[in-house]
């Protein structure tokens, strides 16, 4: 006996792409295994067009026609017998939409974090979970968004947001229940790791950087990596969820990769060491009793970091990321993964909606 869970996506880009193909492929195994049939009831995107079948829509026909003309008003013509509604804008889609979560996946202005903080606030006001990829919401209002979502009864789940489909999150909220985690150490920007492991080879830091934006690891203005925004950000998720932090990205004392030239890392390898962009979250002894936690407060760096070879990090090559969490009952504790990419990241969606089928 299998549940429908029904989806809204707001954003039908690569990550919803990658979603819509791991849904295809695994859809039986899925329905077999946990006893839920994710169905794709809506879709609303500001270039692709938008559409909503209260039964379900096709998977397959839908990536066909992203394909084939990046138009998603023209199933209709392909499925004329469907109740088909098209043209609804993202906010008629999450309200009005039978979904159980909407999958936030559009795109976001980094600096605010709209329209995706209205869109997930749109959510849980209308009795729907939400899941997002988009760092900037969790960032910028990681609190106010968790308050609002248990307010309505429903859940909150972002783990591509650190790590992509690696679980981070999952592992630090819910694997390592019952420790207290002091410091989280990583490198948590693919694009930086990636530059910093090609310069070791002779590569100048413009051709790296030029080759990690083609093969799609950095951000649209990539000076959000190379200047440690994008690990910031992730290092005040990470700070605020699992360590009952305060921080804003602002809080985050930062310096990216720019200034490292080919001579730095050459002699940071003559003397058997290598560079990473290192995010550290730390907490600190306080006598600040209206913390959160109180007798502790958090801090969080971004840093390019000197490590000797031996060091677990130092090993962490190309665009994957890696994050030790240092606690007391477990001592250090290292996850090791991708950090980006369509299908890692379209899973990172599908983790966090098992969860949700879990604790519903
Ligand atoms: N630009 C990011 C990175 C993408 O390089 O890690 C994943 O968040």
């Amino acid at each position: 006996m299998t549940t429908p869970h029904k989806l809204a996506l707001i954003g039908f880009g690569t990550v919803g792409q990658g979603l819509a193909e791991i849904l295809l492929a695994k859809g039986d195994a899925l329905a077999a295994r946990y006893g839920v049939q994710f169905q794709v009831v809506a879709i609303s995107d500001l270039l692709k067009g938008s559409l909503y079948s209260p039964d379900g829509l096709d998977l397959a026909v839908l990536l066909e026609l992203v394909r084939r003309t990046g138009k998603l008003e023209d199933y209709a013509s392909l499925w004329p017998s469907q109740a088909l509604s098209s043209g609804w804008d993202s906010l008629r889609t999450i309200r009005e939409s039978n979904a159980d979560t909407v999958v936030e996946i559009s795109w976001t202005d980094v600096q605010t974090g709209q329209p995706a903080i209205d869109h997930v606030k749109a959510a849980f006001e209308s009795g729907k979970n939400a899941v997002l990829t988009n760092k900037g919401p969790v960032a910028l209002a990681y609190r106010e968004l968790a308050e609002l979502a248990a307010a309505h009864n429903v859940q909150f789940r972002f783990e591509g947001t650190v790590m992509s489909g690696t679980p981070t999150i999952r592992l630090g909220q819910r694997v390592l229940a019952g420790c207290t985690i002091s410091e989280i150490k990583g490198i948590l920007n693919g694009t930086t790791n990636y530059i910093l492991t090609q310069m070791e080879s002779g590569q100048s830091y413009a051709d790296a950087l030029a080759e990690a934006q083609r093969l799609g690891y950095a951000e649209a203005d990539p000076t959000a990596d190379v200047e440690g925004w994008d690990a910031a950000g992730k290092a005040v998720t990470l700070a605020n969820v699992l360590m009952d932090g305060e921080l804003r990205v602002a809080d985050v004392a930062r310096t990216g990769i720019s200034g490292l030239t080919l001579a730095d890392v050459e002699a940071a390898k003559a003397a058997g060491q290598r560079w990473k962009l290192i995010a550290r979250v730390w907490a600190e002894a306080d006598g600040d009793a209206s913390q959160r936690a109180p007798g502790r407060i958090v801090r969080a760096s971004v840093r390019p970091t000197r490590l000797p070879l031996s060091h677990p990090l130092a090993g962490v090559s190309g665009a994957v990321n890696a994050c030790t969490y240092t606690t007391d009952l477990l001592g250090d504790v290292t996850l090791v993964g991708p950090g980006a990419g369509r299908m890692e990241t379209g899973y990172a969606v599908l983790g966090d909606l098992l969860e949700i089928v879990r604790n519903t």
